[in-house]
Formats: structure tokens, sequence, C-alpha cells
């Protein structure tokens, strides 16, 4: 399966002659599943062409900051938010160091300013360059920012000399860069998504279904697998490839989901309710597909099971998350279905108006018990990731809480 499916990786080309080496990455990338943009500077457009990298991400490349055209297109603050990672590759000195200072005078540092993705550096220079204490200290204040290094390698250099310096090849960046969004923060925990809509048929080729794409929910398994958890993604119909090392187990109607989730929901330490499971199903089936009549139909409904509340009742429930889409009353509504299915957290959503479902980004609230969050605009990738932060944090909170309680309550007079 592939590692990096569905990510969207904005790779920064600056100006060294190891940018022939970004041709070969960007496939790489591509290889492993990735939407790749490129952004040049430049110096970088000097040594390798744009066409080349436009023709192997299969999109524009964008090398200014003041392009009007390209700014009508895809924004420098939209391709920011765009980017799951940002990979810069190869980050030259001069780079390395506008990127340490803030500098903002160009697409790339303006972008890397400007994002909220997790940002990896790949350097190449000569070992001269790369072992003065100039580019020393700006290494090292990138990295006590929270910015990964790749590489550099050391050996021959393009320039004739031999040292530190080296462009990492591209299948070492590619495994740095999986590995790179990899924790283990929740190695030994089980985790359980749903996701997807159900369908309820009422004849055997039409059924009752909502727009949910499944997107959330699968960027929510990818994260939980990417901080170490053993995960199980219980799908309903989507057209998404399945995360990697992620056990999806694929239903269709609400029934199936309910069957499915509570199978395994005791044996499991969080469940996320990510699915857009169908509140009601036609109380009856009809064996054949029912014939066209001249006057109306009326179908009887009947509400399905709430898989999620009936997993929060469970004698010994797991870290239970829900959903809520919502178009109006956001905090009312989800602080009031918090309370009712007794759940651990609520993240809620607005939907309507090119929000939510079919969309691509996504902004969510997230209320507890004592405290809410709000996560702003971002794509769905990202505020999975965000999401996930708040409930490893609130899970270990509660867990060791637990932990601490006396097994017995003494009574004292
Ligand atoms: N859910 C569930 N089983 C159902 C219905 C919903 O597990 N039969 C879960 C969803 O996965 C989601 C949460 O419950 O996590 C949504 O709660 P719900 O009260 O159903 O929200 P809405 O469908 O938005 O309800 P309402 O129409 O009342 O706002």
């Amino acid at each position: 399966m592939k590692s990096l499916a569905n990510q969207r990786i904005l790779l920064g080309i600056t100006g060294g002659i190891a940018a022939y080496k970004s041709a070969e990455l960007t496939r790489r990338l591509r290889d492993q599943g990735a939407e790749v943009r490129v952004v040049m500077t430049p110096a970088a457009t000097e040594f390798i062409t744009p066409l080349t990298l436009q023709a192997l991400s299969g999109n524009p490349v964008h090398t200014d900051l003041l392009d009007h055209a390209a700014e009508a297109a895809m924004g420098h603050i939209e391709l920011a938010r765009w980017a799951d990672t940002v990979v810069v590759a190869p980050a030259t000195a001069n780079f390395i160091a506008r990127l340490s200072n803030g500098m903002a005078d160009d697409l790339l540092s303006a972008l890397c300013l400007a994002t909220a993705a997790p940002l990896l550096v790949a350097p190449a220079m000569n070992q001269q360059m790369w072992q003065n204490p100039a580019t020393q200290e700006n290494v090292a204040r990138l990295q006590a920012r929270g910015i990964t290094l790749l590489g550099p390698a050391s050996g021959d250099q393009a320039c004739g000399e031999t040292g530190p310096g080296r462009l990492l090849e591209p299948d070492e960046i590619v495994p740095a860069i999986i590995a790179a969004g990899r924790t283990s923060r929740l190695a030994g925990v089980k985790v359980m998504v749903s996701a997807g809509p159900t369908r309820e048929f009422i004849d055997p080729v039409r059924y009752l279904s909502n727009r949910s794409s499944g997107r959330m929910g699968y960027a929510v398994a990818r994260a939980a697998e990417q901080s170490g958890a053993s995960v199980t993604l219980v799908s309903g119909p989507v057209t998404l490839a399945p995360p990697a090392r992620v056990r999806v187990v694929e239903v269709v109607s609400a029934a199936q989901m309910h069957d499915s989730v509570l199978a395994e929901a005791r044996s499991c330490d969080i469940f996320i309710s990510a699915a857009a499971v169908a509140d009601y199903r036609s109380r009856e089936k009809a064996p054949q597909k029912m014939k066209k009549r001249d006057a109306g139909i009326s179908l009887s409904l009947e509400k399905t099971p709430d898989i999620l509340a009936e997993v929060a009742a469970l004698a010994n429930p797991p870290f239970t998350v829900g959903f809520a889409a919502e178009t109006e009353n956001l905090a009312r509504n989800a602080k009031q279905k918090l309370a009712k299915k007794n759940l651990d957290m609520v993240a809620a959503n607005r939907v309507g108006d090119g929000l939510g479902f079919d969309s691509d980004r996504n902004a969510l609230e997230v209320y507890w018990r004592d405290g809410s969050q709000s996560l702003g605009t971002a794509s769905k990738e990202l505020l999975a990731r965000q999401l996930l932060e708040i409930i490893v944090a609130r899970y270990r909170e509660q867990t060791s809480e637990q932990s601490h309680k006396p097994a017995v309550t003494e009574v004292s007079d």
C-alpha cells in the first residue's frame, strides 16, 4: 500500500546543482501516492526547468511571489494552507539562512513562513559552507523551531571536494518524509475509526444515503496510524484508497456498521465515530425493484441504532469521540451531544454553503467536559492530525487519572 496516499506535499527547490535530483524525488513521491506541487526559487530554474517539474508533478510550477496569474489561480497563502507537508530539497546555505531569519522575500520563503504544516529541509552545499559556523547556527535555530533536517550525506561533491553537504538521494528522502510524520505516542493503543456514509436500501437498486466522502475519517485513521496506534477503520462505501497499515472493514448499511463496530468496541481504547451514519432506514425493503406508479409513494422510516451512543454506554467504554455536523447553533448542539450521548469529546463542524461534506477543507470546534479548542480552516489531513493531538492529550490525562484512583475506596469516619 502507498505510504503517502492522499498526502499533499509541497516540494520547494532552491538553486543548487543537486536540484536535478528533485525531478527523481517528485516521481518517487508520486509513486507513494502523494499529490505534489512544486515551488522553485528563481535560482533553481537556472539548474532545472519548471517544465520538467510540471510534467513530473502533473501540476503547474510556482516561481514568483508577485505573479498575478499564479496568485489568481492559487495564491501563496492558499498554497501554504494546501500543503500537508512542506519539503525543501535541495536547500542551499543561502535559503537556510533566509529561513532561519524569517525572511519572506520570495515565494518559497514566504510559504515556509505562512504554513502550519510540518517543514522538512534537505540541505545541499559545499562541505566548507555546511561546516561554517554561520550555517551551523542557522541549522540549529531551524531545529530548535521543530523543523526536521533530512541529511546532509557525506561524500564526493560536485565541486570536487569531499565531506558533509551532499543532498540525500531521493530514495533516502522519501522514507525520511514518511518516517518524519510518524511518532510512537499511541504505541500499543487500539484505535477504531468509523468513516463514510451508510446506504439504507429501499429495494435492490435504490437507497437512502448522504454526501459524506469519508475523507475526514480516513485522514483521522491515517493520523492515528502515524502516531503508532493499531488502527481498524470501519468504512461505509467510499472511493478512497485504504490507508497504509490500517485494517479496513467494509460495510454498507448502518446495521452492518453497528455490528462491526460493536464486535470490537470492547477491545479498543479509543473510538472515533466520523461516519455519517444514516439516522433512518426504510421499515421494509422491497425484494424486487419497485415499479413506478401513477400516484406518489410514501416511505415509512424507522430509526437506525445510534452506534456511538451504544459504544459510550458500554460498561467499560473506550475513550469515545463523536462528530457533529451542524448548520446552526454549533456550540450549543455540540455540547448537547457530548452530554446526551455521554461522550469524552465532540468535534463539531459547520456544514452547508460549500463547507464540510464534499469539500477538501474544513474547520472544527472541539469540545470536552471542561474545555474546548478551535481548529481553524485547513486541509482535512492537517485537521485530522491536530484533532488527534487533542485526543491523545485528553486520553492520556484520563488514563493517568484512572490509574491514580485507588482500586478500593476506603470509607473513613
Ligand atoms: N452516529 C452513530 N449512529 C447513528 C447516527 C450517528 O454512531 N445512527 C454518530 C456519528 O458517527 C457522529 C455522531 O453520532 O459521530 C453524530 O450525532 P448525531 O446526533 O447523529 O448527529 P446528527 O446526525 O448531526 O444529528 P442531528 O440531526 O440530531 O443533528
